[in-house]
C-alpha cells in the first residue's frame, strides 16, 4: 500500500508493505554513502537486509533507549559522517524506533545543512507515527526534544513483519498513537481495538492512523494550528513522562493515560480504559499534582496567570482545541488519574 505525503517540493511516498525491508533500494537511491542508524535492539537480520542493499553503507549501531536522542549521540553521527566524507548528496537511513528516526533524522537535517533521510521504522509507535511529519529532534538534559527541526523523510518504508520481534510492552506502547488517532478523527479505527484481534488487524491500523496525520500535517506542516490536534493526550503526557524520569514509561503509555482527563464524554472514557486493559497500557496513576503543574508551566513557559491551549474530545472523532487558565489545568491535573 503507498500513500503521499503531498507537500510540495517536500512530497514523498509511505510505503507499508510486508517484506519491503529488503527492497528498499528499488525505492530510493541506496547507491550512495548511506549512514544506516540503529540501535542495539533492532536485530541484526534487519541491518543486514538493509547493508546488502547499500553499496557503501556505514553502520552506526547506538545504546537502546530514550537516552540515545543527546547530543553525544548527534555529534557521533555527524562525526560518522564526516570521516567518511559524506557529501550532500548522501543520505541518512533510520532503521529502529522514534528514538532512532528522531535522533537520525536531526543528524540529517542538520549535516552541511541538511541532507536526503529514509525511514525505516520497527516499531508499533514509528510505523504508526512518529517517522512521518518530519518532526526531529534531541533531548537535552532530560528535557524531551528540545533541540530539533523540522526536515521531511524522502521514502519511509514501513514492514510490518518487523514487528514479529518486537517485545510486548513495546507493541501496546505504539499503539496508544493509534488510539489517539481514532479519538480524533477515526472511530472506525477506534471500533478496530474494541474488537480486538490486533494483530490480525495490524496493517489497517497503521494505515488509517498514518491517513489521520497524514491529513493533518498536509494542511499544517509547522503547526500553526491544526497540527496541535495531533497532541491530544500529549500536554499531560509528556509531563508524565517527563516527570516520572525519561524512558520509565513509555511515551504511548504516557500518552494513553494524557487522554483520559482531556475525554470529556464519560462513555466514552470508559471505552478507553477497555481498550488499554485489554492491551496492557496503564489506565491509573497517582503522581504529585504540583509538580506535573510546574513542569506544565515552566515548559511552555508560561507565567503563574497564563491560559495554555490543551485538545479535547467532545466524543470519538470530535475534538477541538482550547484556550483554558492554567489553573482549571491544575484541576484537571488532580493528584492522579483514577
Ligand atoms: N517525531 C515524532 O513525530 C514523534 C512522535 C511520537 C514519538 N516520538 C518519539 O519516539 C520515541 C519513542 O519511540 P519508540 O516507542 O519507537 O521507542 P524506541 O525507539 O526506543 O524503540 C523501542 C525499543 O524497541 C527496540 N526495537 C526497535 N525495533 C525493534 C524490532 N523490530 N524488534 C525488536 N526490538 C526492536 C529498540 O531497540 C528499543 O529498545 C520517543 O523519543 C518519542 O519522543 C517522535
Ligand atoms: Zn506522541
Amino acid at each position: 500500500m503507498k500513500l503521499t505525503m503531498r507537500l510540495g517540493v517536500r512530497s514523498y511516498d509511505i510505503i507499508l508493505k510486508r517484506g519491503v525491508l529488503s527492497r528498499v533500494g528499488q525505492l530510493t537511491n541506496l547507491s550512495r554513502r548511506v549512514l544506516v542508524v540503529s540501535d542495539e535492539g533492532v536485530p541484526q537480520a534487519y541491518r543486514d537486509a538493509i547493508l546488502a542493499q547499500c553499496g557503501q553503507g556505514v553502520s552506526v549501531v547506538l545504546p537502546q533507549g530514550e537516552g540515545s536522542k543527546s547530543i553525544a549521540c548527534f555529534e557521533r553521527l555527524l562525526n560518522t559522517m564526516l570521516e567518511h566524507d559524506f557529501t550532500r548528496e548522501d543520505a541518512v537511513l533510520a532503521l529502529g524506533g522514534g528514538v532512532v528516526g528522531d535522533l537520525a533524522g536531526f543528524a540529517a537535517a542538520c549535516y552541511m545543512r541538511g541532507i536526503a533521510f529514509i525511514n525505516c521504522p520497527t516499531t508499533t509507535l514509528s510505523q504508526i507515527d512518529s517517522s512521518i511529519g518530519g518532526k526531529t529532534a534531541i533531548n537535552l538534559e532530560g528535557a524531551k526534544n528540545t533541540v530539533g527541526a523540522f526536515h521531511q523523510p524522502c521514502l519511509v518504508a514501513i514492514d510490518p513483519d518487523t514487528l514479529d520481534t518486537l517485545p510486548p510492552r513495546h507493541f501496546a506502547n505504539g499503539l496508544a498513537e493509534a488510539i489517539k488517532a481514532g479519538v480524533i478523527a477515526d472511530p472506525d479505527l477506534f471500533e478496530l481495538f474494541e474488537k480486538g484481534d490486533i494483530k490480525a488487524d495490524i496493517e489497517e491500523i497503521i494505515c488509517r492512523s498514518l491517513v489521520v496525520k497524514k491529513n493533518v500535517v498536509e494542511k499544517d506542516e509547522r503547526e500553526n494550528n491544526l497540527r496541535a490536534m495531533l497532541n491530544f493526550g500529549h500536554t499531560l503526557g509528556h509531563a508524565i513522562e517527563s516527570i516520572s524520569g525519561l524512558g520509565k514509561l513509555y511515551h504511548g503509555e504516557c500518552v494513553a493515560l494524557g487522554m483520559l482527563p482531556m475525554t470529556e464524554s464519560p462513555s466514552v472514557r470508559r471505552r478507553l480504559r477497555t481498550v488499554y486493559k485489554m492491551l496492557g497500557l496503564p489506565a491509573r496513576i497517582r503522581y504529585d499534582g504540583e509538580a506535573l503543574y510546574e513542569f506544565i508551566r515552566h515548559d511552555k513557559k508560561m507565567g503563574a496567570g497564563g491560559a495554555i491551549t490543551v485538545v479535547k474530545a467532545a466524543k470519538l472523532g470530535e475534538v477541538r482545541l482550547e484556550k483554558i487558565p492554567l489553573e482549571d489545568l491544575k484541576t484537571i491535573i488532580g493528584e492522579g488519574i483514577r
